[in-house]
């Protein structure tokens, strides 16, 4: 069986899961599922980043020890994803058993081919982003854009990891791979980066500054600096060393935000270079949620969560909306009036309407099944819009273009809105001989309702599950979507009408 292996970043134990980290974590569940229907056993990894500067300080904030203060938040974190559906398969925590030992092991591997180095180094630190910046990182006032604090200069000796040796073979890599950044912008963004030299990747911390890490094995006096800790827990996560997944390791595609570009194409690959493990299939980077101009971040306060988000306007309601609004790579800025806008004229109007009204007329007049041999040019041509409907879907997919896959959808809802008030089953129900024209015009619109649900389980997962429900069909129906225009000469109808999605009204801006 072919397989994918998708990963969202491991999330820093500090905040509270917002909908920033809510839309990697949504995405990767949703590329799961997507998956899933075309056939691939899928291996979905999230999970906590637990140690470092930040997490140490936060700890002492609470007056909590940091492991106590780490359980908490990762428990939040997992519970979230649990409470919101969102079907991952590996939680990973960088507290957990065997990490140290196999990150330990690594950075002693490099240590032994002559890849780590004792030097002392003199930067800015930004301890929001765990990483020195350059000059040409911080903004005009001198800040890190993303946490809007003065990094701290530093000076200090410690162990570097000789990632310069790499930067060729990094570039090559890049250049022979063009599809292994997506969007493009981003993959431009790191080669113009690597234009420059590349420095060396300090690797250590000294314990008089900081002691929640992983000890360095050969040298105590230090701990071993947290992103070469997280990186590795996507490979750890796989068994590395001793029972290393390696096919499932290629497939490998790593979901994360633009903040952390640097670390996953530069680091990362670097350090899987030295260590001799093959690359990653892919790293999709996304933009960020923006509350008015600013990124969502806990530092800045100015965060949604996602639980309280969906309780007041509904089940997978955020879902929907986080994809369809965002042209994936790109900012996007989270409104309220056009959550609530697109609640209503898609999932509240939409699609539950449709459903609610050719259900109702199939209940108030007892229609199941047609003749399929009466089928017309027309229904022929509604029903042959299935298959290209989920062409351009798996297009869109394939391009990380996710809102055009939402679009495709949204004209298909609309094409058989439009095709039952060409038909008027509500007038063909009038007239007695008009029978067979009735069942066949609502058993071609349950067709369609059909292969409507399944195309979209991957983003409204409960909602198809209803739809189906409601037309007498098994969930497992859900599991491919290659039968997406099969044909069926009627339905296993209760004769309920499931409540999908309510309307909503603005109640006040939450921000
Ligand atoms: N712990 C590191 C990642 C280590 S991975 C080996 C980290 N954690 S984080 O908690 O800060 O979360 C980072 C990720 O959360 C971002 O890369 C992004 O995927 C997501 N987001 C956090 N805020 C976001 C927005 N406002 N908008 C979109 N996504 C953002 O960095």
């Amino acid at each position: 069986m072919k397989s994918k292996y998708l990963t969202t970043p491991i999330y820093y134990v500090n905040a509270k899961p917002h909908i920033g980290h809510y839309y990697t974590t949504m995405l990767a569940d949703t590329l799961k599922r997507h998956y899933m229907q075309r056939g691939y056993a899928v291996t979905f990894l999230t999970g906590t980043d637990e140690h470092g500067e930040k997490i140490e300080q936060m700890a002492a904030e609470a007056g909590k020890p940091p492991q106590m203060f780490a359980d908490e938040i990762a428990a939040v974190f997992r519970d979230t994803w649990e409470q919101l559906n969102l079907n991952f398969d590996i939680f990973f925590r960088t507290t957990q058993k065997d990490h140290a030992k196999k990150v330990q092991t690594a950075v002693q591997r490099l240590k032994d081919r002559g890849d780590i180095v004792f030097r002392e180094y003199s930067g800015n630190y930004c301890v929001g982003c765990e990483r020195f910046l350059t000059s040409s990182e911080v903004n005009a006032e001198g800040l890190c854009p993303d946490h809007l604090r003065k990094p701290e200069p530093r000076s200090e000796a410690n162990y570097f990891f000789l990632m310069s040796k790499y930067q060729q073979a990094l570039i090559d890599y890049i250049d022979q791979n063009p599809e292994w950044i997506e969007p493009k912008h981003y993959r431009n963004e790191v080669l113009s980066f690597l234009k420059q030299p590349l420095g060396d990747l300090c690797i250590s911390r000294p314990k008089t500054r900081l002691t929640w890490g992983i000890d360095l094995p050969f040298d105590d006096k230090y701990v071993i600096y947290v992103w070469f800790d997280a990186l590795l827990n996507y490979t750890n996560a796989l068994g590395w060393p001793d029972d290393f997944d390696a096919d499932l390791w290629r497939s490998c595609i790593h979901l994360v935000g633009k903040d952390i570009l640097k670390t996953h194409a530069v680091y990362w690959p670097t350090m899987l270079m030295a260590l001799g493990i093959p690359q990653f299939a892919k790293l999709q980077v996304g933009g960020y949620w923006l509350s008015g101009d600013h990124k969502m971040s806990k530092s800045l306060g100015n965060v949604l969560r996602p639980l309280d988000v969906e309780a007041q306007y509904g089940t997978e309601t955020l879902r929907f909306y986080l994809l369809k609004d965002m042209a994936y790579g790109q900012d996007a800025s989270f409104s309220e009036n056009s959550y609530v806008a697109c609640i209503n004229a898609h999932l509240a109007n939409g699609i539950g309407n449709l459903v609610s009204r050719v259900l109702t007329l199939c209940a108030k007049n007892e229609v199941k099944s047609f003749d399929p041999s009466t089928l017309t040019d027309k229904d022929r041509t509604l029903l042959a819009l299935r298959r290209l409907t989920l062409d351009a879907w798996d297009r869109a997919f394939e391009e990380c273009k996710y809102q055009n896959a939402i679009k495709a959808w949204c004209e298909l809802v609309s094409s058989v809105d439009f095709y039952i008030n060409e038909m008027k089953p509500w007038a063909l129900a009038k007239q007695p001989e008009s029978r067979a024209d009735l069942e066949r015009s609502l058993c071609v619109s349950l067709q369609m309702i059909e292969a409507l649900a399944i195309m979209i389980y991957p983003v409204l997962p409960q909602a198809a599950g209803k739809i189906l429900a409601a037309l007498g069909l098994g969930q497992s129906m859900l599991a491919t979507a290659t039968d997406v225009d099969r044909t069926s000469a009627g339905y296993g109808l209760t004769y309920d009408v499931p409540k999908l999605f309510m309307r909503v009204t603005i109640t006040e801006e939450t921000t």
